[in-house]
């Protein structure tokens, strides 16, 4: 039984036809008279809407359930909870607080289980960033992709994801907030290494794209004023797009806070495709799940 927990669950050929199944607008109805949880412990916007349309497009109805229904490990088990769901839907995706949830849940091996952000990925957010930097540049071999900001749960999945298809990965952070080195052990059994800058113009000279994110992730709240002071020179402005090469676009998985990670005049400005990205997390979604529920079960 395969899952998505991760972008390495996927080889790089196995990425690639994701990718060409989420610029398919019209991939065969695998849902028809099916179902997918869509289990959050966390508020959303894009991700529940993007997978409830993607499950439409494919045919199948999806199923939006609040975390604190199920209980996890309260009410019932994890398990309890998966070997219940799977007799209902043909998938179980989940957003969670804990990424340990997740693997529980892959290992009761009765329906995939998609990772919808845990506090160490975001794996359907990277897949829809990597399929917003193909439909810009054709192809990502060589472009240089710099992330400011936070080394959180969408760096650590964009970093696999772009970095599997061949771009160059910069980081540019507080020292405290980088990368671990079991993050980077992961990501170099995958052929990525991240090139860590301590200055954000460092890092964004001459880079295709320019990431970020917010300083502080869901569950982070009680460090909100000690980030903002850490995270103060890391701020994406218009001067730091300039050192960018001329063709740079601007990424943000959103939400975002503006004058926080990114100023008002970036994220709404010519060089941003936001917009795009937010739209692509359905194409994404459509594509992986399209994937995930047939080619990638073939010889489980
Ligand atoms: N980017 C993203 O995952 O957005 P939501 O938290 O709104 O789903
Ligand atoms: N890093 C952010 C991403 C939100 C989509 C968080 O985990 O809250």
């Amino acid at each position: 039984m395969r899952s998505f927990l991760e972008v390495d669950d996927l080889t790089v050929k196995e990425l690639n036809r994701v990718i060409d199944l989420c610029i398919d607008a019209n991939p065969p109805k695998v849902l028809e008279g099916e179902g997918v949880a869509l289990v959050f412990q966390k508020p959303s916007n894009r991700t529940r809407n993007s997978m409830e349309m993607a499950t439409h497009q494919l045919g199948g109805h999806p199923v939006y359930i609040r975390g604190e229904e199920l209980g996890f490990d309260k009410r019932e088990s994890v398990e309890d909870v998966i070997s219940t769901l799977s007799g209902y839907y043909k998938c179980v995706a989940a957003r969670v607080f804990d990424h340990e949830i997740l693997e529980r849940m892959a290992q009761v091996e009765l329906c995939p289980i998609v990772n919808l952000l845990s506090d160490t990925g975001h794996p359907m957010q990277a897949l829809a960033d990597v399929v917003t930097m193909v439909k810009e540049f054709g192809d990502l071999n060589g472009k240089i992709l710099s992330f400011i900001g936070d080394g959180n749960n969408v760096f650590r999945s964009l970093a696999m994801g772009a970095g599997m298809l061949g771009a160059e990965i910069r980081f540019a952070g507080p020292s405290d907030y980088c990368l671990s080195d079991l993050d980077k052990d992961r990501l170099a059994a995958v052929g990525v290494e991240v090139d860590e800058f301590a200055f954000a113009q460092d890092a964004v000279e001459g880079s295709n794209v320019v990431y970020t994110d917010v300083w502080t992730s869901m569950g982070q709240e009680s460090e909100i004023e000690e980030r903002k002071k850490a995270f103060e020179a890391f701020t994406v402005d218009s001067s730091l797009m300039d050192s960018a090469s001329s063709d740079a676009v601007f990424l943000h998985c959103l939400p975002a806070h503006r004058g926080e990670e990114v100023t008002g005049e970036v994220i709404d400005g010519p060089k941003s495709r936001v917009w795009n990205q937010s739209e692509n997390r359905m194409h994404a979604a459509r594509g992986l799940l399209a994937w995930l529920l047939t080619e990638g079960q073939e010889n489980e």
